[in-house]
């Protein structure tokens, strides 16, 4: 109960914030700091006044898909957020298709587009489209996902994905008390699309937390498929996992009255929601169900945490990320210091991109309501 109440305390001061038009994203994984969030109001609000001031800015924002709900909310909050402060918005959805996203940056470049926002498919495709934007000093910002192999990157922001897979690998160390517990507990893993850079640093984290365990044979994965491509999710279709779920249930014979399954670490809520779909298939019930991780805080695994179907899932809340972007993207074009919180971690092969990094927050079904009380999701959304 602490917890949970720690959590609405924070992140209510953040959507306090956002509702001043404040971007409230915390550093380093400490919590916002009132002090800190005041000066970030102040520094927010004058540099948002003299950017609309002199010119109407237009921000290209290219998403990769419509068919994940967090893209949805990432796109309209920002759409919503820049609109407010002054800025035109070209919001475009790619459908997972790379030469659409091509040719959706190349039209932003060519319709005048002042800054671009965007959320890479394959962070590795677009270094010639990027060669236009950097020809016409169109500074670039890699939302989420860090954009490789091109210099025209100015900024990133993103949440600490190394810390998402840290939440997700404790929590299967707690769940299933592998510090004192024997074992062997039996495990599987699932990640996500290679070409998304975010999934080095997902599976990096939660095997940093999982590795020792693997190693002491306190853990055991029967299938041996634990390489991070071995166990990736080609475009991170729920279908995708469903289909590698159900080929490991025959193979290695995984059921409730078989060979016992006690943890499948996901990396996302979509792939969670495959691996559910299989095991409720296989006859698994809420009362045997593995500890099953996710991200995202998807309403469809909201409602699989609340039926005892999936375990726990990372909060990253897409408004904080969206308000940080229009706060970058206005000292950007003001020529201010540019908010970053992380000059060290990201290179995208032709050098660091200054980054700053949100908070992630490890929930569980007692969080749900706290996804109420911040406006998150209305109670219709999650029954
Ligand atoms: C994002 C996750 C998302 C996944 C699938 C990752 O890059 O960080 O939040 O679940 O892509 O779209």
């Amino acid at each position: 109960m602490k917890k949970s109440f720690g959590k609405v305390i924070a992140i209510v001061l953040t959507g306090m914030l956002l509702l001043l038009g404040v971007p409230a994203c915390t550093g380093g994984g400490s919590s916002a700091s009132s002090s800190a969030a005041s000066s970030a109001a102040s520094s927010a609000a004058s540099s948002s006044a003299s950017a609309s001031a002199e010119k109407t800015y237009k921000v290209g924002i290219s998403m990769p898909t419509k068919s994940l709900q967090r893209w949805n909310q990432d796109g309209s909050n920002m759409e919503e957020m820049f609109k407010a402060a002054g800025y035109k918005v070209d919001l475009q959805y790619a459908e997972d298709d790379v030469p659409t996203q091509i040719n959706q940056i190349e039209n932003m470049i060519a319709g005048g587009c002042d800054v671009l926002v965007i959320a890479a498919i394959n962070g590795e495709s677009l270094t010639e489209v990027l060669e236009k934007a950097k020809e016409k000093s169109i500074p670039v910002i890699a939302y989420d996902r860090l954009i490789m192999d091109t210099d025209a990157v100015s900024y990133y922001a993103t949440f600490d994905n190394w810390m998402v897979g840290m939440f997700q690998g404790q929590y299967i160390v707690d769940q299933l008390d592998l510090k004192n517990a024997k074992g062997p507990f039996n495990i599987e893993f699932f990640t996500g699309d290679p070409p998304d850079n975010n999934i080095k640093f997902f599976y990096g984290g939660a095997m940093e937390i999982l590795q020792p365990y693997l190693d002491n044979g306190t853990l055991v994965c029967p299938s041996g498929q634990i390489e991070m491509l071995t166990v990736a999710t080609e475009k991170w279709k729920t279908e995708n996992a469903q289909a590698r779920m159900e080929n490991l249930i025959s193979s290695q014979s995984y059921g409730p009255t078989k060979t016992q399954l006690h943890a499948v670490m996901c990396s996302n809520d979509s792939t969670a929601q495959g691996v559910t779909n299989a095991l409720v298939d296989a006859g698994f019930t809420a009362d045997n169900f593995p500890v099953i991780t996710g991200q995202d805080c998807d309403i469809v695994s909201c409602k699989n945490m609340k039926a005892g179907l999936q375990a726990m899932s990372v909060f990253k809340d897409t408004r904080t990320l969206a308000a940080q972007v229009v706060k970058m993207t206005t000292q950007i074009l003001n020529g201010q210091t540019v908010d970053v919180n992380d000059t060290k971690t990201y290179d995208n092969g032709t050098g660091i991109i200054p980054t700053f990094l949100c908070e992630p927050l490890s929930f569980t079904v007692d969080d749900m309501q706290t996804l109420i009380d911040i406006g998150y999701y209305t109670p219709e959304q999650l029954k």
